[in-house]
């Protein structure tokens, strides 16, 4: 019988991120900065079965580790994601992505009369509210920020 799986090949030093939310690993490629010119091998895999249920997305990073913004980032677009650190080709670190309860510095609030967008120094800061569909509140004005409004900024 042919074979009918095709085998991506595993990495040797650097990050795999599972689990992606199928629909989000460009998504994923685009926040961290991955162009592709820095060298070191990137895979994207998008729309493969997930052992679990369904189909995922996938992205294989060589010669980068993750920062804890970069992780929360993913965690937005992808809940569920699992973030594997590689050395020598072994997983040797395994985490589940996990939104915190409470976002600061790191997205902008879409309202433009929000007094976090005017020049006061205030850290723009949303609480999660809903994961799945995303639902963020800003701390500042009361507006609920969406997955779209998310994306528009990464
Ligand atoms: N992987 C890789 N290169 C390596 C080691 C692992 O690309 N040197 C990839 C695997 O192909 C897999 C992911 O990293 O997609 C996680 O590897 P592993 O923990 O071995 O797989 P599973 O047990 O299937 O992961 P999970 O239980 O999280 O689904
Ligand atoms: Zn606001």
């Amino acid at each position: 019988m042919a074979e009918k799986t095709l085998r991506v090949s595993k990495i040797k030093d650097g990050t795999v991120i599972d689990h992606v939310t199928s629909g989000h690993a460009l998504d994923v490629v685009k926040l961290l900065g991955i162009t592709g010119r820095a060298g070191g091998v990137v895979t994207v895999a998008m729309n493969v079965p997930s052992k679990d249920f369904g189909l995922k997305d996938m992205v294989k990073v060589e010669g980068r580790e993750l920062s804890s913004k970069e992780v929360d980032k993913i965690a937005l677009l992808a809940p569920h994601a699992t973030i594997n650190i590689v050395r020598d080709y072994t997983v040797v670190e395994k985490q589940r992505v996990k939104l915190p309860s409470v976002l600061r510095g790191i997205l902008r609030c879409a309202n433009p009369a929000c007094v976090s967008n005017s020049n006061e120094p205030v850290q723009p800061t949303f609480y999660v509210k809903g994961e799945e569909p995303l639902r963020l509140k800003c701390h500042y004005c009361g507006y609920i920020m969406e997955k779209l409004d998310v994306l528009k900024q990464f």
